[in-house]
């Protein structure tokens, strides 16, 4: 089949490889039908993400329909039309049973490397490095589907592969994201990132009663986006962040501040962030904090910091004064996807959001390799590339 591979920082490429084949009873293999890139995959590109190897396929924004099915699986047909779950989720174990999804214990067979870097190990993520379970992701024309009597849900066919492809990670990411930021009614929400995932938070935070959400960004289509959903903006390159959300709050602060942005966030020359660049790049660090102390110096006394923003390894100088002085909450964490596809198909198939509109550019998979240069450079507009194997350029 044809699958997207990782060859190195900045070198994905579209290669043969061999089908997937089911090895175990709860297996399922899916054809694709529809695929997206994500922020998380650009910490892949861009050489953050360690235990990454030469060959590895990518994707863990997955649909498509069943061609096979291991013996235990006996909730799913062959033909069905699924959306899976970036998260591989046992369903049985204790973390499962209390719907922390994206912390089963029984799915990542490399759990020593994972326990070694932090303590304990999440589940296995499809296309995520072998320290997250070494499981191929679904950029490709075929997946297999591990304890697929658990994740993946049947979509119906009143639902496009644009309105459903995103259960498996950005709209529930997003939503948990909101969620975790406690937002109260009328509440001020302020949100780092007009990426996918910032959008889906923006919608979100909104439908949980947010007086006010303030999304930051610098990309002028991300900013146009986030004020299609709802949203105020600040552009970062031209206002001074702090002043502005403290201006626009009677000096108080937001409620909740969200961290849609990660490990890679831009700087623009501030003095930190020059620093995290340099650390980055010299091994001496690995992750770029300049968001996250942002956010933590913007929320306000008591407030909430949701960060749904992946970060991998060691971030510096982070204001832990500021943040045990204000008596912020910290919510965090991989999306516990399983608990979130039904709920919100359920909004989709009411009506009451048509994920659809966060998709700028469809294409083949063969296309894969320039988009993502594109979607990392944000050139040509592009904010999400959904992908559709076997089909043409
Ligand atoms: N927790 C989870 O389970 C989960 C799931 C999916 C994605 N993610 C993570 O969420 C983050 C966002 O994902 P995405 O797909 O939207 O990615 P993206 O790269 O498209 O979006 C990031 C956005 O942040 C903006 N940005 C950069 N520096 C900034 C700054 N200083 N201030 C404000 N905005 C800034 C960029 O311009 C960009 O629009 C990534 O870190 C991704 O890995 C987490
Ligand atoms: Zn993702
Ligand atoms: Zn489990």
């Amino acid at each position: 089949m044809r699958a997207l591979c990782w060859h190195g920082k900045g070198d994905v490429r579209v290669d043969t490889v061999p089908d997937p084949k089911i090895q175990h009873p709860r297996d399922a293999i899916i054809k694709i039908t529809a695929c997206a890139i994500c922020g998380s995959d650009l910490h892949l590109f861009d050489g953050y993400q360690p235990t990454m190897e030469r060959g590895d396929i990518l994707g863990h924004e997955n649909m498509g329909e069943v061609i096979e099915l291991g013996p235990e699986v006996t909730n799913l047909r062959i033909g069905d039309r699924v959306v899976v779950p970036f998260t591989i989720s046992c369903g049985q174990c204790w973390f499962c049973t209390k719907g922390l999804f994206s912390a089963c214990e029984r799915t990542n067979p490399n759990a020593a490397m994972a326990i070694k870097a932090m303590g304990h190990s999440p589940a296995g993520l499809f296309g995520f490095s072998r320290m997250l379970g070494g499981y191929s992701g679904g950029q490709a024309e075929y997946l297999r589907v591990p304890m697929a009597d658990v994740g993946p849900i049947k979509i119906p066919d009143s639902v496009t592969d644009e309105q459903a492809l995103f259960l498996s990670d950005i709209f529930p990411t997003g939503y948990m994201a909101a969620e975790n930021a406690q937002i109260e009614d009328g509440d001020t929400v302020a949100i780092w990132g007009c990426g996918p995932v910032g959008q889906f938070a923006i919608r979100s935070a909104l439908m949980m009663g947010a007086g006010h959400v303030i999304a930051i960004d610098e990309v002028p289509e991300r900013l146009a986006m986030a004020e299609a959903g709802g949203a105020e903006t600040i552009n970062f390159a031209k206002a001074d962040v702090y002043e502005e959300l403290m201006t626009r709050t009677e000096r108080r602060g937001p409620d909740s501040c969200i961290d849609a942005v990660g490990c890679e966030a831009a700087g623009h020359g501030a003095a930190d962030a020059v620093l995290d660049k340099v650390k980055a790049a010299t091994f001496l660090a690995t992750d770029r904090v300049h968001v996250l102390r942002q956010a933590i110096m913007c929320c306000r006394m008591g407030g909430t910091l949701s960060i749904p923003g992946v970060y991998v390894g060691m971030g510096d100088k982070i204001p832990l004064g500021a943040l045990m002085n204000k008596g912020l909450t910290v919510k965090t964490g991989q999306t516990h996807v399983q608990a979130y596809t039904r709920p919100l198909l359920a909004k989709i198939v009411a009506g009451q959001i048509d994920p659809s509109f966060v998709v700028t550019h469809p294409a083949s998979l063969e296309d894969a390799p320039e988009l993502y240069q594109k979607f990392r450079d944000k050139e040509d507009g592009v904010i999400k590339v959904v992908l559709r194997p076997g089909t043409a350029t």
